[in-house]
Formats: structure tokens, C-alpha cells, sequence
């Protein structure tokens, strides 16, 4: 149990993160910012502060608009940004439309970060995911292990559901990672999926992986669209709760997090999801796996598309 969590944003990820955090028990306070009049934070924490009798939980829970909320935190994960929404022509914007309104509230967020905790490890969620990380480091500067982004959980858990879906086993059984940027050109790793250890060409047709990856890839869109207002919120909080849960119980767990590379997969100065090492010190290890030729080069080329909208942070840092 950690003392602190803070969470920056009490949105619909938000409001999942503050309830899942009271119920599992993993902090004694939780605290939320979030500037949405008249007071969106207080609210949601108040419903659930006084829930918590009902479920036997002596966890003290805050909201405010202002940041001195978070003062003290362990642990930061941020949600703060505007989601993807369906437009009236039915089309949905890329994450990486949603950049120059999100690099704003990121700064804003870094402030609060740098002023009430800045010792924190921090989760960050917001879209667009690997480019809001990458602003969130170049305005905090922290240790590579204490900051990373949550994306790869929730896209390899898509992953590995359409999988067993489609070979009629239990979702445990599927093992499975998605790597890359957290855009369309992600990458579900063929070679590494595995069910209960064995391949899974075995169970699963290639023109069916086809599919299942593609469908992998535009999950998030597939969601918005149905939602009509807003994207994913439930599984996107559960992910980066599996993060936190692998760094509060030190439990050395291997998974997907938007890491800065620092050389690994001849790639540096950018963050991409890849797999690490997640303990109590957070990003303990990068691990460099084995990709095949096809998959080397579809890497490639989802870095570039991190790289490009790398560059845009940039670009807007120095206007
Ligand atoms: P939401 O709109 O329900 O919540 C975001 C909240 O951030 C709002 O309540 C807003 O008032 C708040 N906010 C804005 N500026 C702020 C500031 N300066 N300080 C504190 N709070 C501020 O959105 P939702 O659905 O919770 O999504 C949050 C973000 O997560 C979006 O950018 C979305 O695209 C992204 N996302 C990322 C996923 C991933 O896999 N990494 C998956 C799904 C969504
Ligand atoms: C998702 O993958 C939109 O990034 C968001 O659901």
C-alpha cells in the first residue's frame, strides 16, 4: 500500500481510477485534480468518500480544482486531456489531432507535478500517448525509470481477447504484446503470442491473425465510434492500474510501457512502448526481444511516426 496516489484528471478514466484504487486498497489517500467547474473532482470523490463505508474502506479521498491536492504523492497517474470524440460527419479524429489542446493541459500538469510532487513516479495516459510522455519528460526531467506511458497493456489485452476469441479459450490462456507507438501502426508481436505456451498459428489461421491484428491496431477508434461521445474508459483504467499494482507489490512483471529509449532497439532520446520490467522502482529494465524481419521493419516504422509527432512537440515548444 502506497501512502499517496494522485490522480490528474477525474474523468471517465479518472472516476474508474479513484473507485478501483478505493476498492483494491492500494494507497491510504487518494487525491484528484481536475479544473472541470464547478468542481468535478470534489464531486467524484465525495460520492465515492462516502461509499466507502459500505465497503469497509478507511481510505481518505480528496478532489479539488487546484493542484495542492496532489501535495506529497507517491505516485501520479495522469489522465488529464481531452479524449477522442466522433465527429457529426461520423469520421473520429487521430490521437494526434487531439496533440495541440493536450500539450497544453500537459504543462499545466507538469507544473502541478514540479510544484506538489516532484519525486512522484508518474503513469501518464493521456492520448496522444507517446508525445505527451515525451512533453511530460522534457518539462520534469525525472529519472528514466520513475516516467512512462500506459498503452501497450491495454493494447495487448485487445490483442489477446480477439485471440481467444477466436480460438475458443479462456483470455488467461492468451499471451500476447503489442509494441510500438500508441497510434494505428502499432504492433501486435505474431511471434511472441502465445497460448498456453504454444504458438498461436496453432489454434488461429494466418488470414484470421490478419485480421485480429488490424482489428487490434483500430480498437480504440472502434470504441469511440460506438460510444459516440469519448473513447475507452474502463479497460484503459484497468491497465494502468496492472502497471501500478506491479510497482506498489514490486512484483518484477514484464510488460508493454511506453519507455524513453535510450539506444535499445537502435532508437534514442524517444518514448515507444516496449517491453520492461516493472517493479518497485518502476521501469527496472528494458528488455530487447527478438523481432522477425517483418516485424523489425513495422517497428521501424511506427517509431517514425512517434518521431514525427516528437518533432511536433518540439516544434510547439519553441513558438
Ligand atoms: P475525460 O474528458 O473524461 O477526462 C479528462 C479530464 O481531464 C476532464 O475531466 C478534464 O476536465 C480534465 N482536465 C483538463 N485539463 C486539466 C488540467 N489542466 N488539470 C487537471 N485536469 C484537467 O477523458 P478520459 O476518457 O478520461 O480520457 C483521458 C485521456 O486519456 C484522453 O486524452 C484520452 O484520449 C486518453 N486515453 C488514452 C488511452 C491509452 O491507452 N493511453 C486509452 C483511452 C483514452
Ligand atoms: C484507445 O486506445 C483512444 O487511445 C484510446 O482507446
Amino acid at each position: 500500500m502506497l501512502n499517496k496516489i494522485a490522480l490528474i484528471g477525474a474523468g471517465n478514466i479518472g472516476g474508474v481510477l479513484i473507485q478501483e484504487i478505493v476498492r483494491r486498497r492500494l494507497a491510504r489517500n487518494v487525491a484528484v485534480v481536475d479544473v472541470k467547474e464547478p468542481d468535478l473532482a470534489k464531486g467524484k470523490a465525495l460520492d465515492i468518500a462516502e461509499g466507502s463505508p459500505v465497503i469497509s474502506g478507511d481510505i481518505k479521498v480528496e478532489g479539488a480544482k487546484q493542484y495542492d491536492v496532489i501535495d506529497g504523492a507517491d505516485m501520479v497517474i495522469n489522465t488529464a486531456g481531452v479524449p477522442r470524440t466522433r465527429r457529426p460527419d461520423g469520421t473520429i479524429p487521430t490521437r494526434e489531432e487531439l496533440l495541440t489542446t493536450n500539450l497544453k493541459i500537459t504543462d499545466a500538469v507538469s507544473g502541478g507535478i514540479q510544484r506538489y510532487c516532484p519525486k512522484a513516479l508518474v503513469i501518464s495516459i493521456a492520448n496522444p500517448l507517446d508525445a505527451i510522455v515525451f512533453r511530460l519528460n522534457m518539462n520534469l526531467k525525472p529519472p528514466r525509470e520513475r516516467l512512462f506511458g500506459m498503452a501497450g497493456v491495454l493494447d495487448s489485452a485487445r490483442y489477446r481477447y480477439f485471440v481467444a476469441e477466436a480460438a475458443g479459450v479462456s483470455v488467461e490462456n492468451v499471451e500476447a504484446l503489442v509494441l510500438g507507438g500508441h497510434g494505428d501502426n502499432m504492433l501486435p508481436i505474431r511471434s511472441a503470442c502465445r497460448i498456453a505456451g504454444m504458438p498461436v498459428e496453432k489454434f488461429v489461421s494466418p488470414e484470421k491473425l490478419d485480421a485480429i491484428e488490424e482489428r487490434t491496431r483500430k480498437a480504440g477508434g472502434e470504441v469511440v465510434k460506438l460510444l459516440g461521445v469519448g473513447s475507452a474508459f474502463v479497460s484503459p483504467a484497468w491497465s494502468a492500474l496492472e502497471m501500478a499494482e506491479a510497482i506498489i507489490f514490486d512484483k518484477k512483471k514484464i510488460m508493454a510501457a511506453s519507455t524513453l529509449l535510450q539506444g535499445e532497439y537502435g532508437v534514442n532520446g524517444l518514448f515507444v512502448g516496449v517491453p520492461v520490467i516493472l517493479g518497485a522502482n518502476g521501469v527496472e529494465k528494458v528488455i530487447e526481444m527478438e523481432l522477425t524481419d517483418k516485424e523489425k521493419s513495422a517497428f521501424e516504422n511506427s517509431v517514425q511516426s512517434v518521431k514525427q509527432t516528437a518533432d511536433e512537440v518540439i516544434a510547439m515548444t519553441s513558438k
